[in-house]
């Protein structure tokens, strides 16, 4: 099973996905402004550029050498079915989902380019077209890393998941600059760093735990400087605007919770008993639930800064599965 993933792995490298996109911006012809606080998360991002290539101990690696992330971070540890297998065999499905893992965070980071990119056309302000522009070095940069480590370290690179696939496509088409910028800044930001913190503890791989703190310090520049643009814009909508915009939100999560359901698709590739696994992980979130609270505390952090966790939206994202 795992040969025909890598398979679907080479013909990856031909698959590409079109949009047609028109970007509705402004040109600006007034520089002069008083300092503001994106001016001084632009001076930062300046200051704090680093190099995915000479900064990075790429030789700091041993994929042969262990599992990549730490025992007690397998959700799969203690389902009898995955115990009873040899450990070279483990390992190699904790490199599989690793690498499942990793592919949909560089498809992501794509994501991220490919809006930021557009943002700096579509941004209202000098300031927020400048920043937009460090922003997309930055996610050059996550691309870089992530690809080459997926090559050189994991071996692999898979297709992304056809839930993260529809989400870039509709933030890439969509003409309306605060839901790119809702979608791009606030969700997969929020995601990306809860994500982020959770490899950083559970890695066992010192090159990846290097790059993530430069990465995750990337990506929190990045959230500050959507949550205090956002906020003044969100302020001047109408509730049923701000409605759609936090529906939009919360869809998604959904959405690219099921996306992540890597588990399911190795105990299908094993024959595994599906709703036995599916027991399994459910006790195993009972046991960990700061799993799920750390998962999304950043998203509820940033909704609420911006105004978009009203009663009705904290309501409908405490009854989702995903949060329990
Ligand atoms: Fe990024
Ligand atoms: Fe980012």
């Amino acid at each position: 099973m795992i040969t025909e993933e890598i398979g679907r792995t080479d013909s990856c490298a031909q698959n590409h996905s079109e949009f047609s996109a028109m970007v509705v911006g402004k040109i600006l012809w007034e520089y002069e402004k008083a300092p503001c606080r994106i001016q001084s998360l632009y001076e930062l991002a300046k200051e704090k550029m680093w190099n995915a290539n000479s900064d990075v101990p790429w030789n700091d690696f041993g994929r042969d050498r262990s599992f990549p992330s730490s025992h007690e971070s397998e959700p799969l540890t203690g389902f009898a079915e995955y115990e009873a297998l040899p450990d070279d065999e483990r390992r190699r499905i904790s490199w599989w989902r690793h690498a499942l893992e990793i592919s949909e965070i560089l498809h992501g980071e794509q994501g991220a380019l490919l809006v930021a990119s557009q943002l700096v056309s579509c941004l209202p302000t000098v300031e927020s077209k400048l920043f937009a522009s460090s922003q997309v070095f930055d996610e050059a940069r996550h691309v870089e890393f992530f690809s080459r480590y997926l090559r050189e370290v994991v071996g692999e690179i898979h297709p992304p998941s056809e839930e993260l696939k529809r989400l870039i496509q509709s933030m890439v088409d969509e003409p309306r600059w605060d839901m790119k910028f809702i979608a791009c800044q606030i969700l997969i930001e929020s995601l990306a760093m809860a994500k982020f913190q959770e490899i950083r503890q559970s890695t066992q791989v010192p090159v990846l735990a290097f790059a993530i703190d430069y990465i995750a310090a990337d990506e929190a520049r990045h959230v500050k400087f959507g949550t205090e643009f956002l906020k003044d814009h969100l302020a001047s909508l109408s509730a049923p605007e701000l409605a759609e915009r936090s529906d939009f939100v919360l869809d998604n999560v959904l959405r690219l919770a099921n996306s992540l359901n890597i588990t399911t698709r190795i105990a299908e590739s094993y024959d595994w008993d599906v709703a036995a696994l599916r027991h399994h992980l459910r006790q195993y979130r009972v046991r960990h639930p700061e799993i799920n609270r750390n998962r999304f505390r950043q998203l509820l952090i940033n909704l609420k800064a911006v105004g978009l966790l009203t009663e009705r939206t904290h309501m409908r994202m405490m009854s989702m599965e995903v949060m329990r």
